[in-house]
């Protein structure tokens, strides 16, 4: 994540696991989002995008995904934001600039549910081989949703975070997920979909 849109504090142990709501439904991220998505940003992020970025992002069309989570109304259709994340594409990588799920709803694979939607998203991309992103090394949270999907830490930028445990600044661990496109990756995503029993 940017340096300017990362996590507002440490989540180093384990969450107790939460109540599953239900399955939330994955649309592509419009204006009307927007003010839901801030109001979660203001949450868990102590700098959020302003509304101007947001509108930005979303005028760049192919170069960018964006996707959100929403509840879903009983007749199926989308109902208010709990979470959102997204990656730009440049030189043929994707750069996750954000994961984020309203803290209500943290722990109930939201975050999980997105990064499955992204993943199989870049996959569709012609030449897009990798994603990678950065997350603060006091971020365990995220770390381990990460590992998940195959990345894996190369390196650290130090000192890349505002607002660390203590108010100190923090480094960022900057992790790799190669070889999206490949047989393994897809076969890994199956089995991730279906362990939280997405089609
Ligand atoms: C980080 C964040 C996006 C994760 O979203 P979430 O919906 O809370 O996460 P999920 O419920 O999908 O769980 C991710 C889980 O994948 C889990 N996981 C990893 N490997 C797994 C496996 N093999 N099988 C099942 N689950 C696995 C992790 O354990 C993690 O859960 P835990 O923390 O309870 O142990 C969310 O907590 C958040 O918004 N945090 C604040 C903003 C933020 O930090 N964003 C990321 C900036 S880099």
């Amino acid at each position: 994540m940017s340096a300017a849109h990362t996590a507002a504090g440490p989540a180093g142990r384990p969450r107790a696991p939460a109540e599953p709501g239900p399955a939330p439904i994955i649309v592509p991220m419009r204006r009307k989002h927007l003010r839901e998505i801030r109001r979660i940003d203001k949450l868990v992020y102590p700098r959020p995008w302003s509304m101007a970025l947001y509108l930005d992002e979303l005028q760049r069309g192919g170069e960018r995904v964006y996707r959100v989570a929403c509840t879903p109304r009983p007749d199926g259709r989308p109902a208010g934001v709990i979470g959102y994340g997204g990656f730009m594409i440049v030189a043929g990588e994707g750069h996750i600039t954000s994961v984020a799920v309203h803290p209500h709803c943290q722990g109930q694979r939201v975050g999980a549910r997105l990064m499955l939607e992204l993943h199989r998203e870049a996959r569709r991309i012609d030449g897009l081989e990798a994603l990678t992103l950065e997350v603060r090394s006091s971020n365990a949270a995220a770390q381990r949703l990460y590992r998940w999907f195959g990345y894996a830490p190369v390196g650290s930028r130090e000192n890349y975070y505002r607002g660390g445990p203590g108010g100190k600044r923090e480094d960022a661990l900057v992790m790799w997920c190669h070889d999206i496109g490949s047989d393994e990756h897809g076969t890994r995503l199956d089995g991730i979909a279906a362990s939280m029993g997405v089609q």
